[in-house]
């Protein structure tokens, strides 16, 4: 790591992304020289730890800032849309975990794993954006697989936990469970039903086509990420009633010929990724087994047999860590070690 340190600003550091920002921030060794908490009016004068101190939480402003090097953002889309370009202007690089700048042209979606290179494009808009939680783990897993087989197609469905809504809903999730099983009356109130004991096949709002932003987010940031308009992706997902931990049944049709051996060998190599797959001694990726590390989990690894060149996977990761945090501070690192 850079001999260089850095002042940080974390925004949104009271939420379930920014609080594990943080976190990743001091297990990474991130060289901080400072460190600013920022969230909304609500958080003023709260407290957040960091490497054993606490630090207090300052309301986001436009002015925040002014003298920051690197701001970690995670406060929500128009959060995201209206102070990313004011701490830009400032000379602060903005690595954002919103949708709000991921498409636009002018701004890198950067997996580490994947498309490092594309971090150089930062200067154009002082913005580096993070992709979608259920995006990361994908091609995580499947950009090996693109590389040496050329995919075509990807059918992907989600298995999506509450912890990607935010700290309300793991609480709604918790509060729910606990009432359900105490023949209580349960509230609702992020989602719009019962996310306890149930499935919600409805993951951010519904767009004209019929599918949800979610899902056309899967579609068009694997793309913009494996620098490929040409491959095909459709997309279902799903909120289900976990805490921490998403997992995704993936199929992806090949140009070239593929075996299950083969991908095993090839994601056996591939960084960020640890092959789980025994169903001799039931082994294959869990939620459970993915949170609290950084590693895409990917099992269940066998042919499509309805179509020539075809394979079926399934991929399980912490969405927080590295569907969100970890994944934007390792960006900061290659920002910091290349280019600053
Ligand atoms: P706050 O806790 O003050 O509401 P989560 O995704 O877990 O819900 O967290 C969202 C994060 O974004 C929280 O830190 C929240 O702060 C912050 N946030 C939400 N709205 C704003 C805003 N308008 N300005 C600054 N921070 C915001």
């Amino acid at each position: 790591m850079t001999e260089k340190t850095f002042s940080v600003a974390v925004a949104g550091a009271t939420g379930a992304v920014g609080d594990q920002m943080i976190r990743c921030l001091e297990e990474r060794q991130f060289p901080v020289k400072s460190l600013k908490a920022l969230a909304s009016k609500r958080s003023a004068g709260k407290r957040v730890r960091y490497k054993g101190e606490t630090v207090l939480v300052e309301e986001l402003t436009e002015d925040s800032f002014k003298g920051i090097d690197l701001a970690l953002f995670s406060a929500g889309g128009s959060t995201s849309t209206r102070f990313a370009p004011h701490a830009a202007k400032d000379g602060c690089i903005v690595i954002d975990n919103s949708s709000a700048w991921r498409m636009d042209p002018e701004v890198p979606l950067v997996v580490p794993e994947v498309n490092p290179h594309a971090v150089s494009d930062y200067t154009r808009k002082g913005i580096i954006a993070n992709p979608n939680c259920s995006t990361i783990q994908m091609v995580v897993a499947l950009n090996p697989i693109h590389r040496r087989f050329g995919i075509k197609r990807i059918v992907v469905s989600t298995y999506q936990a509450v912890s990607g809504t935010g700290k309300k809903a793991i609480h709604e999730l918790f509060d729910q469970t606990r009432d359900m099983i105490n023949f209580l009356d349960i509230k609702k109130d992020v989602y719009p039903h019962r996310i306890a004991f149930n499935c919600l096949p409805h993951i951010d709002a519904f767009l004209k086509n019929g599918y949800t932003k979610e899902e056309m987010k899967m579609v068009h940031e694997t793309r913009k990420i494996l620098e490929d308009t040409d491959i095909g992706v459709t997309a279902t997902t799903i909120r289900v009633p976990v805490f921490f931990g998403h997992s995704e049944s993936i199929n992806v049709e090949t140009d070239k010929p593929i075996t299950p051996e083969e991908v095993k060998a090839v994601l056996g190599k591939a960084p960020g990724v640890k092959v789980v797959d025994d169903p001799s001694t039931n082994r294959y990726p869990m939620p459970i087994d993915a949170a609290g590390q950084d590693w895409t989990l990917v099992g269940r690894i066998r042919k499509d047999e309805s179509i020539p060149n075809g394979i079926n996977l399934w991929v399980v990761a912490d969405n927080i860590r590295k569907g969100a945090a970890t994944n934007a501070v390792q960006i900061a690192e290659i920002l910091a070690e290349k280019y600053l």
